[in-house]
């Protein structure tokens, strides 16, 4: 038993975020767009949902050159989604529900249009001028070879004072300086601004991209972006994928991880914990970012989960094998399963055939996995990728970026180029939630047209209103697991260990058995999944482990998502069915 045994344990360890992108949630006012009034209309939804907290995407004043990930000024509210009164209510009101409400922060960068920027730009004298990174080219070029991960250089020359300027992302994100002292301070002091009005933490934009390599030496790589696109669209199994994740790392390697970034989270940890019961979570994979599992941050996320084409047992055993043995001991896991920059997981996980039972399992292994799960708005009625085939209501420029290499580099016709952009792009994800059956799914009045098209679909029952009556839906399954999760503490917090089950067949695997065990309160889960549309008699291969720890080998079922179980079983002789999921509780010797 961990020494800390005796604490009690940190609500973000226990608690299921939502992610809610402002946008695309709910639209209070009727005007087409998303908004603080819509969000606290449906916190009873998310409360009888089951969700604990809430991690909202910028919210802050934004020109919306990325949705929000601009920002304009950190201690304001954008006037699209309300005042800061109306973000205090929304605060007051999670809390009074007993919820927890985490915020975006983006520290790497500003929008070019906040007050800091348009100062530092204006003269090379500007008190602001180091707040940025500014450079003189190298006759007539930028500065070094550095790229932007969307799309052309890293490098901006501004006409005003004949320098280039420094972005990761956008042209319209410039990167600030956080070696300059006085950057670090006038963050902290946003930082506290919310944490002041309460808020219990936040989840760290592109949090590795901070520091960049002083001495500015090139980035070796023997790709160019063009052939990691063409490359990338290439693509056709998870290997070449990851083969391409590693050269696109490689060509941006001085631009990320660098020096100076673990000591800073550090003292951003001490910031956080100098309030009472606050959370950090870094959007990174990175292990090293939890520090010793106790000074960096609360959580990163496990990423792979997120990014991988297919779940299968094999592919859940050795991420959480590689996973778990390398965390500190203290550190805690995160898992997702999709965010606004990825994929909706329904139609990641879709092949034609088993998509709602796909889904199903996802979902059952976000929330039984040791760690903390985050959801991703919309996925609760199984929202699919929307690839509108509309160049002109793009919203995210990377799809415009994308179509500009589907033109350019790969050869593709128009039509072509702009569903291949829809694809790129992440707008698909990013649709208005549909809400109910009717004009515009309920999202927005119908003589309203929302700011990104909404999914003809949920005409055909993927929507919240038709989901809530059908006791058999997605949604009714997301509301039972996740209601069911919180009354099972080894779910919760239990320690996490695999089980030799059956894996059918020459070609896929097919079982996934773990136990979930917690000391306080003591108590024993097995987890089992079929993820095959075949039946499998006694999936259980290996007892020893069981068998020495507990005095039968009977389980009472707490959850089957098949009709007909009875409430006990024989962990050494029963039948699992098609793409069953079994809860089971085990009595220790
Ligand atoms: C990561 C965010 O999730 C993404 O949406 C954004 O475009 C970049 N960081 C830049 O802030």
């Amino acid at each position: 038993m961990q020494s800390n045994a005796q604490k009690p344990r940190p609500w973000w360890q226990t608690a299921v975020f939502y992610q809610i992108y402002p946008r695309s949630f709910a639209d209070g006012n009727g005007d087409g767009t998303g908004d603080l009034a819509g969000m606290i209309d449906h916190l009873d939804y998310l409360q009888d949902l089951g969700v604990d907290a809430i991690w909202l995407s910028p919210h802050y004043p934004s020109p919306m050159f990325d949705c929000g990930y601009d920002v304009a000024d950190y201690t304001a509210v954008a006037a699209e989604y309300g005042t800061l009164d109306d973000f205090k209510r929304f605060l007051e009101e999670v809390h009074q529900r007993g919820m927890y409400l985490i915020l975006d922060l983006v520290l790497n960068h500003t929008s070019h249009q906040h007050a800091w920027f348009v100062e530092s730009r204006a003269s090379k004298s500007n008190p602001k001028r180091d707040w940025y990174v500014w450079r003189a080219g190298k006759n007539g070029a930028p500065p070094n070879n550095w790229l932007s991960t969307f799309g052309g250089p890293a490098w901006e020359f501004d006409p005003t004072t004949g320098e280039y300027y420094y972005h990761f992302f956008f042209k319209e994100q410039p990167d600030l300086n956080w070696r300059n002292p006085a950057v670090k301070q006038a963050m902290f002091e946003a930082i506290r601004f919310w944490l002041d009005l309460g808020v219990d933490g936040f989840r760290l934009d592109a949090i590795s991209t901070l520091f960049e390599d002083p001495d500015l030496q090139d980035n070796q790589s023997p790709y160019t972006q063009a052939d990691l696109y063409r490359l990338g669209q290439q693509a056709k199994i998870e290997q070449d994928q990851a083969r391409i994740i590693t050269a696109f790392r490689s060509m941006l390697g001085r631009q990320y991880d660098q020096p100076g970034i673990h000591e800073l989270m550090r003292e951003l940890r001490q910031l956080c914990d100098s309030y009472e019961d606050r959370v950090l979570v870094g959007e990174t994979e990175e292990i090293s970012y939890y520090g010793d599992g106790t000074n960096e941050l609360h959580l990163v996320f496990n990423f792979p989960l997120m990014e991988t084409r297919r779940l299968t047992p094999t592919w859940v055993i050795n991420n959480q094998r590689e996973r778990l043995a390398t965390l500190p001991e203290a550190a805690w896991p995160c898992n997702t399963l999709g965010n606004h920059d990825s994929p909706r997981v329904y139609s990641r996980f879709a092949d034609g055939q088993h998509d709602d039972q796909n889904a199903r399992l996802a979902l059952a292994l976000l929330l039984s996995l040791r760690g903390t799960p985050f959801l991703y708005n919309g996925e609760e009625t199984g929202m699919r990728d929307y690839l509108f085939p509309d160049l002109e209501r793009f919203k995210d420029r990377l799809s415009l970026w994308a179509y500009q290499m589907e033109r350019q580099v790969m050869g593709a016709s128009h039509e072509q180029a702009v569903i291949r952009a829809a694809e790129y792009g992440r707008d698909k994800c990013r649709t208005p939630l549909q809400w109910a059956d009717a004009p515009n799914a309920g999202f927005s009045p119908a003589d309203v047209e929302p700011w990104l098209p909404v999914n003809p679909d949920f005409s055909e029952g993927i929507n919240v209103e038709a989901q809530r009556h059908d006791p058999g839906s997605l949604w009714n399954f997301y509301r039972t697991m996740l209601h069911l999760r919180k009354k099972l503490p080894a779910l919760m917090h239990g320690e996490f260990k695999l089980i030799g089950a059956k894996q059918n067949g020459d070609q896929q695997p097919d079982i996934l058995a773990f136990l979930r065990q917690s000391a306080q309160p003591q108590q024993s889960c097995l987890v089992v999944m079929n993820f095959s549309d075949k039946p499998c008699g006694n999936p259980i291969l290996d007892m020893t482990p069981l068998a020495a720890e507990f005095k039968t080998s009977q389980a009472r079922v707490l959850f089957a998502n098949t009709q007909h179980r009875e409430d006990a079983l024989n962990l050494s002789l029963f039948e699992l069915a098609p793409f069953e999921i079994l809860i089971l509780e085990l009595q220790q010797a």
